[in-house]
């Protein structure tokens, strides 16, 4: 296998505002791996955002919004590139080879894909369905090595690794890499507070399933307080969650936000009733968001700094995907690649 420098990619789509589930699963990782020995680069990832109908006015404020939401979160634009997927080209016209090498079967199994279209499947559009091949492309148009992401897209990810693997096989070259999900950390899967089998999501109808990164204090404290639980105490061990899916998720949320493991949290709540750990978790959640929320107002107070904030990391990002382009090109046999 070729060596490939250690580079992270990872994107979230602009399609609403971040929640709890975002920046627990997604971007506290982004900023992890930040500050560790990878090169990172970051996306709001715009064209996957309109495989749904979004409004364009919408559509503008929330990708800077959300770049508002990775810089008040910790990502630095000096040490990370971050940009918005539509002014890199690179990325769809990589995907238009993916969809070509990506085969149908493959992508009929997508359950995101059944999850969103729902029952009217003849009316998805045709990039919901290319959806996983335009995901591929954003990664491996830059070769990167190191995907973190929550449980969710843990599928999409296998995909990538086979379009990676048949593009080399087909073509003789082991040119793209097989890429590592990063799947870590307590909360890779952080769970509606009013159904414990629900995703957390900014899509549900109720606003009281989710906590927003834009959430004042005093909404986190109410949606805490009114989360979904069970009558019965904490339990001081892990086994004792079993079948508790609402415990598990707060006690899984106030780790992540607590950077730490399950076993301590609990060897510390264990005995204690809903009553005493939900403002417990409260004001740890309003302690850790509030600063980001604030700052997240402030940044958008400045929108053409944003503006070139993502102008400034897309010139980067296209300084490394074009020669993976081009070669890319070459090797399909495009004449003046
Ligand atoms: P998206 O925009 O739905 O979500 C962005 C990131 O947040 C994670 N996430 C969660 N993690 C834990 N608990 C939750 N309740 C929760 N909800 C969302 C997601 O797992 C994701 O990491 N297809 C991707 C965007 C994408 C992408 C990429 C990701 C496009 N190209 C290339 C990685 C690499 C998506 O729809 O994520």
């Amino acid at each position: 296998m070729a060596e490939f420098t250690k580079r992270v990619f990872s994107g979230i789509q602009p399609s609403g505002g971040l929640t709890l589930g975002n920046y627990l699963g997604a971007i506290k990782r982004f900023v992890d791996m930040q500050e560790a020995d990878f090169e990172t680069i970051y996306c709001m990832v715009d064209l996957h955002a309109i495989t749904t109908w979004q409004d364009p006015s919408d559509l503008a404020r929330n990708t800077r919004e959300l770049c508002a939401g990775f810089i008040a979160s910790g990502i630095d634009p000096e040490k990370s590139i971050l940009f918005n997927q539509s002014q890199v080209p690179e990325h769809t016209q990589l995907a238009w080879i993916f969809n070509t090498v990506a085969r149908m079967g493959w992508l009929n199994r997508m359950t995101q894909f059944k999850d969103k279209a729902g029952k009217n499947r003849e009316n998805a559009s045709v990039g919901l369905f290319a959806y996983p091949a335009l995901m591929a492309a954003d990664i491996l148009i830059y070769h990167a090595t190191h995907v973190p992401v929550g449980e969710d897209q843990k599928q999409h990810l296998e995909l990538t690794r086979d379009i990676a693997m048949k593009f080399n096989h087909d073509y003789g070259e082991e040119f793209f890499p097989i890429t590592e999900p990063v799947i870590e950390g307590a909360a890779t899967r952080v769970m509606s507070l009013r159904d414990g089998s629900k995703k957390m999501s900014k899509s549900d109808a109720s606003d009281m399933s989710r906590i927003n990164m834009t959430d004042d204090a005093d909404a986190i404290a109410q949606k805490i307080r009114k989360a979904r639980t069970d009558p019965d105490a904490l339990p001081s061990e892990v086994d004792g969650l079993e079948e508790r899916p609402e415990a598990r998720n707060l006690i899984n949320i106030y780790a992540a936000l607590a950077d730490m493991d399950v076993d301590n949290v609990l060897r510390d709540v264990g005995g204690k009733q809903f009553s005493e750990f939900k403002p417990m978790l409260a004001d740890l959640a309003v302690a850790k968001l509030s600063p980001i929320s604030t700052e997240m107002a402030r940044l958008m107070e400045a929108p053409d700094e944003i503006d070139r904030i993502l102008a400034r990391g897309a010139q980067s990002a296209r300084e490394v995907a074009a020669p993976i382009l081009k070669r890319t090109y070459e090797i399909v046999g495009m004449v003046g690649a």
